[in-house]
């Protein structure tokens, strides 16, 4: 698929963490193109993110659900290709209720599926899921690690509807043929993060003097990647990815909750007294590491923005210096600047 001719891209959950720095990337990088970005603007869907490449002619803004066909049909004639970041993506809250997991995982991705599919011509897709749907590796086999073969096992309501949501964009390509790529990567962090994910949950909480809530034993290890290492990724699977194909995503940047609190509370200049330790996480995976190879081998990309401590270091200042940023999305005041501008 590369050499794919875009004129304009749909981008599905642009207002997110990891859409919104993927928007920001694919305007800077790729002059040529025309980004619309269908967003719902749930809770955690915040145009502050994107306020900056408002007046552009060059980006669009479409407030809705994916999972409303019809708009999702208006959308797909008009646009070549689509990047599908629009999920619900919180553990903790897929715990709570399901419901809206469902709706958005599974249904949304549906629903862009077929509307791909009406929409005739050869629109590519890239299915952006995550390591999570490979389950949870052992801590005492350190050599093992995710790759794109390793069995779908998810362990939580959330990682079982994105890997219903990997199934349907698989099901896509075997029965229709359809141009889908999926990419699984493991845990982002950088700017624009909403702070109920660990890292600027952690920093915020802080800033504000208070104290870090680490689950269980803290002995629960993660592979971090910066976020701007997997919208590269994304955009290389858009471009080079082959059709039906998985590719992984990871940071080679393993840590144990422990080792991550230990190095934010250096960064913060605070001690271990800022820990408190609560109740585990019911079904808390215990180690997700990835294997990258595919994705270096096939599509040329690698994780070069990555590496700690330089990475958490100015990912840290970055919530220290955007403080206005996220009390406003604490506080939902970016929902009242979005009904001023677009209504509803
Ligand atoms: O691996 C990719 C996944 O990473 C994405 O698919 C998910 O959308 C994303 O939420 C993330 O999942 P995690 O559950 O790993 O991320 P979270 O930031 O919620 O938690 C990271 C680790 O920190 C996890 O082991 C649980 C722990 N934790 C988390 C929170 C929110 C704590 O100890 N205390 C906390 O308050």
């Amino acid at each position: 698929m590369s050499g794919m001719n875009i004129g304009t891209l749909l981008v599905t959950g642009g207002c997110g963490f990891i859409g919104s720095n993927f928007v920001h990337m694919a305007l800077r990088e790729r002059p040529g193109w025309k980004i619309v970005n269908v967003d719902v603007l749930s809770y955690s869907g915040n145009p502050d993110n994107l306020r900056a490449v408002e007046g552009s002619p060059r980006y669009e803004f479409v407030r809705g659900d994916v999972a409303d066909r019809a708009l999702m049909d208006g959308l797909l004639r008009r646009c070549d290709a689509v990047v599908h970041f629009a999920a619900e993506s919180h553990v903790d809250r897929s715990i709570l209720d399901s419901g809206p997991f469902i709706h958005s995982n599974v249904l949304g991705t549906q629903v862009i599926l077929d509307a791909v599919r009406a929409a005739g011509g050869a629109r590519r897709m890239v299915h952006v899921s995550t390591d999570e749907v490979y389950g949870s590796l052992p801590l005492d086999r350190p050599e093992e690690r995710f790759t794109e073969q390793t069995p779908m096992a998810p362990n939580s309501p959330y990682s079982a509807s994105k890997a219903a949501s990997d199934c349907l964009a698989r099901a896509a390509h075997h029965t229709f043929g359809m141009d889908v790529v999926t990419t699984r990567c493991s845990n982002n962090f950088g700017p624009y993060q909403f702070p109920e994910k660990v890292i600027p949950l952690f920093v915020t909480n802080l800033i504000e003097g208070r104290k870090v809530p680490l689950y269980g034993d803290g002995r629960n290890v993660r592979d971090w990647i910066h976020v701007e290492d997997h919208c590269a990724g994304v955009l290389a699977a858009l471009e080079k990815g082959r059709a039906g194909e998985v590719y992984n995503f990871g940071g080679d940047n393993e840590r144990s909750n422990l080792e991550l609190t230990m190095s934010i509370l250096g960064l913060m200049g605070r001690g271990e007294e800022m820990i408190e330790r609560v109740k585990d996480r019911p079904g808390h995976d215990l180690r997700y590491a990835i294997d990258s190879s595919k994705a270096q081998r096939e599509l040329g990309w690698r994780a070069t923005r990555s590496a700690w401590p330089a990475a958490l270091d100015a990912t840290v200042r970055w919530y220290r210096e955007n403080e206005q940023w996220w009390r406003r999305v604490r506080s939902g005041a970016y929902r009242e600047y979005y009904s001023q501008q677009y209504g509803g």
